[in-house]
């Protein structure tokens, strides 16, 4: 559940919140899917970074900021939790974190996406 899809093609991507048993297809083929990485190779940092602020919880990209540049950036920050999906759009030049009002206590699982090396996750 939460899984996500791509399309090779032209970049569409799809959140799958139920699964089902067809295959996604766009552009003619199957959408593939994105594996969340977890481990930081090489100098630019991705993992997600969860700390704990007076109105919750501070979700950081990389524990040295991410690059937020026209051709590398931090695309969208997920927070997930028993019974909740919270989501952060984010832009160039946007510093690449955010704040939600959620207690740490209750946070399950933090994804986040650039769009030139994938989808990241924090369990
Ligand atoms: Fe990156």
């Amino acid at each position: 559940m939460l899984e996500l899809l791509s399309c090779d093609q032209c970049g569409k991507m799809v959140l799958i919140v139920n699964e089902g048993s067809g295959t996604l297809s766009c552009c003619g083929q199957p959408m593939t899917w994105c594996s969340e990485k977890t481990v930081d190779e090489g100098k630019e940092k991705h993992a997600p970074v969860v700390e704990k602020i007076p109105t919750g919880t501070r979700i950081k990209v990389g524990a040295v900021p991410h690059p937020m540049e026209a051709d590398h950036h931090i695309v969208w920050i997920e927070v997930m939790g028993d019974t909740f999906l919270y989501t952060k759009t984010l832009k160039p030049g946007d510093t690449p974190e955010s704040d939600f009002c959620i207690d740490p206590d209750q946070v399950k699982k933090v994804r986040i996406y650039c769009n030139k090396h994938g989808f990241w996750k924090k369990s």
